[in-house]
């Protein structure tokens, strides 16, 4: 068991977890990421590791409340426990040799984006964080996005926050104005990050994309995480999650994780009248 030592509201719809997982945290690279499971009956879901604690023995989640399980999770109370949480998993991300970056982050894949802006910017790559959310009440990590990288950009769909925009807007200016980028990175909902590999192939410039495949062992015996990259059949759990963006059939990826829908809304609408939803 996992004991669940800190939990904190970011936004109405995301949350930080800090759990007692010594042994992720003594092997925990940016990039990788967890599965855990609440409790016997739950279902297996793949977490980003937001940050780890070697010393501590303690590895952060941040979560969007999105379905059953992520509801399930945010039931559960600092001091309690989660039954499996199982990594670091996946490939850790390749980082080295960049002088500079742009590190994109799209709603909740901020959570994702912001451990590769930090472990980037410490290894001194110059990094500019363009971060995207629907409105201002979104916004998470603000303060955290700052501190990892050199300048950052927050954009909000309807402009709440003063800077209206996609990310890619942002982006499109800043290689406008002369950014001399050696790297992109693009973290979000699929179609975001597949606009951004679209603007970035042109211009030639690599871009690296985290793909939130559907998973289910996350150790590469099944499959269920598959995807096409430049014509080759891959397993994001084993083979990424980091891949090419330039390469990456995002069509087909966006048809896959859509393969569940009735199933995942039946599930979501039965938990929350049993336990009353979102709070
Ligand atoms: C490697 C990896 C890392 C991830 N890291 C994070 C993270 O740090 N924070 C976070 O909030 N989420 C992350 N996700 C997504 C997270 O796993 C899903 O949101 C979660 O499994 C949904 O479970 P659920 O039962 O609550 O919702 P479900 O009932 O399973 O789904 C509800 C809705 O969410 C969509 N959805 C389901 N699975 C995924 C998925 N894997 N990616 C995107 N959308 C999905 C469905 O299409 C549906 O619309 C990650 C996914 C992967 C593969
Ligand atoms: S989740 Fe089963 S092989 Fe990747």
């Amino acid at each position: 068991m996992f004991k669940i030592i800190k939990k904190e509201p970011l936004n109405p719809s995301m949350t930080r977890m800090v759990i007692e997982a010594p042994f992720v945290a003594r092997k925990a690279m940016p990039g990788q990421f967890i599965i855990l499971r609440v409790n016997e009956t739950g279902e297996r879901i793949p977490l980003t590791i937001a940050d780890y604690d070697r010393e501590a023995g303690t590895v952060t989640i941040i979560y969007q409340k999105v379905g059953k399980s992520t509801l399930l999770l945010d039931e559960q109370e600092a001091g309690g426990y989660l039954m499996d949480f199982i990594g670091p998993l996946g490939k850790v991300s390749e980082l080295e040799g960049y002088k500079k970056a742009a590190v994109i982050g799209g709603g909740a894949g901020c959570a994702i984006a912001y451990p590769q802006a930090k472990a980037l910017h410490a290894m001194g790559t110059k990094v500019d964080m363009i971060a995207g959310f629907r409105d201002k009440d979104l916004i998470i990590l603000e303060n955290e996005m700052r501190e990892a990288s050199d300048r950052l950009i927050v954009m909000t769909d309807d402009g709440s926050n003063g800077n209206k925009g996609f990310v890619t807007a942002a982006l499109q200016k800043n290689i406008d104005e002369g950014a001399d980028y050696d790297l992109v990175i693009a973290i979000g909902p699929i179609p975001m990050m597949k606009a951004v590999s679209n603007l970035t192939k042109p211009y030639g410039i690599k871009t690296i994309i985290s793909m939130n495949t559907i998973m289910v062992d996350g150790t590469g015996m099944c499959g269920g995480c598959r995807l096409t990259v430049g014509g080759e059949t891959k397993f994001a759990c084993v083979d990424g999650p980091d891949f090419d963006g330039h390469l990456v059939d995002f069509d087909e990826a966006m048809k896959r994780l859509g393969t569940y829908k009735p199933e995942e809304a039946r599930e979501r609408e039965e938990h929350c009248r049993l336990y009353g939803g979102i709070k």
